[in-house]
């Protein structure tokens, strides 16, 4: 509602995607309690200003949370991304300038204006304001979703705020930043969890969705899944994207299910160095080149599997750690 008093905007909208239809329960009870008391609709606390805002919810695709295949989704077309510019600043939704935003994003604005820019900058790190909502999954004794200051540093995050690796088991990997940046080894978290720091690290903060792998699962195999989520969700308009993911998917089934050969291994990156940079998404890019990462760093755990048993544990365990 400030965001749209902002820029003189009238109405808003809240996209969530399909699959997570409980959310939209939340949300429109919340919607529902704000024009109660008076804090959207006609008006709004005698101001003069109206807004109005509501949830929509998308089929269920990835792709929709891309802002401007959001906008097709929500205009009542398929999720395609589109081509940029014109940004959607100036011509976004139905044609009209848009701002559009996380939700997380844009809740940070009450207490910007009541406390001033600089005290909500001043939680961060320079350069890295501010707090983030980290969405710590996998092996860990306490996965939730935590609001910590930018900055913190990622081993506390894990040993701390997660209360520790699950059954007391070592560190194999982290994702720091959601599915598609490049993942970092139980070497590399005394980083700070901020946008520059962990591109200095080589990795990205992304979504803030930290995934923390142990010492038992086979990274072959969480590479595996990944891509095959990648397959799934492609919206299918680029090539590369399209058939590329698939068929990296295909050829890590049969690497892990014990048909790989040594020649699969260099194919792996060239693949994913093919794909870089021949679709539209940015996203997508770094994608492949967090795939090649899991070939790289864990080298050994390929060549592992040319003996045709995987020696580690599959990573579908992950999603089910308790
Ligand atoms: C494939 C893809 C999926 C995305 N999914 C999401 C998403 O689920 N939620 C989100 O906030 N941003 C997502 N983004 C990023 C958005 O395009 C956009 O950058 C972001 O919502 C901007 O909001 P912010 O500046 O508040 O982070 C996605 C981007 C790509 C390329
Ligand atoms: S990169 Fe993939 S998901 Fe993105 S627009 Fe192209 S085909 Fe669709």
């Amino acid at each position: 509602m400030i965001a749209g008093r902002a820029v003189s905007s009238h109405q808003g909208y809240i996209y969530i995607r399909g699959e997570y239809r409980y959310v939209l329960d939340i949300m429109d009870e919340a919607l529902a309690e704000a024009y109660k008391a008076g804090y959207l609709g006609k008006n709004i606390l005698g101001s003069g200003f109206d807004f109005d805002m509501i949830t929509h919810t998308g089929a269920g695709a990835y792709e929709c949370g891309e802002e401007s295949a959001l906008m097709e989704s929500l205009e009542g077309k398929r999720g395609y991304p589109r081509i940029r510019p014109p940004f959607p600043a100036i011509v976004g939704l139905y044609g009209s300038p848009t701002v559009i935003n996380n939700v997380e994003t844009l809740s940070a604005a009450p207490e910007i204006l009541r406390r001033g820019g600089e005290w909500y900058a001043g939680l961060g790190s320079p350069k890295n304001g501010g707090t983030r909502l980290f969405c710590i999954s996998g092996h860990v004794n306490k996965p939730g979703i935590y609001e910590l200051p930018m900055g913190f540093p990622l081993r506390q995050m894990i040993e701390d705020v997660a209360g520790g690796m699950l059954n007391g088991r070592k560190l194999k990997a982290v994702i720091p930043g959601g599915s598609s940046c490049p993942l970092l080894s139980a070497d590399e978290i005394d980083v700070a969890m901020d946008y520059d720091s962990l591109a200095k690290a080589g990795s990205m903060l992304g979504s803030g969705g930290v995934v923390v792998i142990d010492e038992d699962t086979c990274m072959v195999d969480v590479a595996r899944r990944i891509m095959h989520f990648y397959a799934h969700e492609s919206c299918g308009w680029c090539i590369p994207c399209r058939e590329g993911t698939g068929w990296l998917g295909k050829m890590l089934d049969r690497f892990h299910s014990g048909g790989g050969r040594a020649e699969d291994i260099p194919m792996v990156g060239e693949l994913a160095k093919n794909m870089l940079g021949q679709d539209v998404l940015p996203a997508r890019r770094r994608r492949r080149h967090a795939h090649d990462q899991y070939r790289k760093k864990w080298a050994h755990e390929f060549e592992q599997h040319l003996s045709g048993k995987c020696p580690y544990k599959p990573a579908s365990l992950l999603a089910m750690a308790r």
